[in-house]
């Protein structure tokens, strides 16, 4: 496969593509994600604003496969869900125009679950099947892969090859303790006051617990709804981004820019992928 990563953040897609394919050409307009991005992958996607970038120019690359998670909030539970009329899905939108001009041989998705059946979908589908392709709709969660953390997401995974179904396997999830570092940062404990103000709303685990909650993007800013807490005996804690990031099933040195703020490395964190479920996505293209 040659690959095109659009929306590509921190390249978690590149992660789970493996030996699969090879990324010719990511796009993002993110400086933090892609300054990720050239750490861990060693190329730098062009920092580009998807809505302005033409069907030639996409073309040009010679992809013949398309990996893309487009903003989420437009379909997101806590979002506006106002689908395709969303400012955010105007880059989605043009490469739905672009999909008709020069269509890839295959394709897959990443989404919250509001994707599935919203109007963005529907465009989706129509474009997919008047250029020939078919496509699987699929829905998954890590915690069948044994990770303890729920993330349940949405996959279009479309082809003009048939598509190979792979059931999804139901592993026990591990307890959280082996996903915890070795030395904790004691800059994550919340201090008593602020405990005390959220207390109702967290979402507090333990080590020995085999669950954690959907870690987003503003993680390191907000409480309620927003990922996990772990208390342990010294008190109330985040989880470290190498934590988020191991949960992820991201690899163990994934590397952030030097400086790159706490707040910045879980906003790439919570708009990443999980890995065996984004591998298992893209095993069905045959
Ligand atoms: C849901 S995240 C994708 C994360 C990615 N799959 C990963 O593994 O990290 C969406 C990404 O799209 C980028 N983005 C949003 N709107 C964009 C646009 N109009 N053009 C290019 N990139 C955009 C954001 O900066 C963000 O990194």
């Amino acid at each position: 496969m040659r690959v095109l990563e659009l929306f590509s953040g921190l390249g978690g897609w590149r992660f789970a593509l493996g030996d699969r394919g090879r990324v010719v050409a990511a796009y993002d307009v993110s400086e933090p994600a892609n300054a990720t991005y050239v750490l861990n992958h060693g190329d730098q996607p062009h920092p580009r604003e998807l809505a302005a970038v033409s069907a030639e120019t996409l073309a040009a690359h010679g992809a013949d496969t398309w990996l893309l998670s487009p903003p989420c909030q437009p379909f997101c539970r806590m979002g506006n869900r106002e689908g395709l009329a969303d400012a955010r899905c105007r880059a989605f939108r043009h490469l739905m125009e672009v999909l008709q001009e020069a269509p890839p041989e295959r394709l897959v998705l990443e989404n919250v679950l509001g994707f599935l059946g919203s109007d963005a979908h529907q465009l989706l589908t129509e474009r997919l099947r008047a250029q020939g392709l078919m496509w699987l709709d699929l829905e998954a969660c890590p915690s069948s892969y044994g990770l303890p953390n729920q993330r349940p997401r949405a996959y279009v995974v479309a082809s003009r090859q048939p598509l190979v179904p792979r059931p999804l396997p139901q592993r026990e999830p591990q307890p959280l303790a082996a996903f915890l570092d070795a030395v904790e940062d004691p800059s994550l404990y919340l201090r008593p006051e602020v405990f005390a103000r959220h207390r109702h709303g967290l979402d507090v685990v333990e080590a020995q617990n085999r669950r954690s909650t959907c870690f987003i993007g503003g993680y390191g800013r907000r409480y309620v709804g927003s990922g996990s807490f772990l208390r342990t005996p010294q008190g109330v804690r985040r989880f470290s981004p190498a934590e988020v990031a191991r949960l992820l099933g991201l690899p163990g040195d994934l590397r952030f820019p030097e400086g790159l703020s706490l707040e910045a490395r879980y906003r790439l964190l919570g708009n990443g992928l999980s890995q065996p479920v984004a591998a298992w996505a893209l095993a069905h293209l045959a």
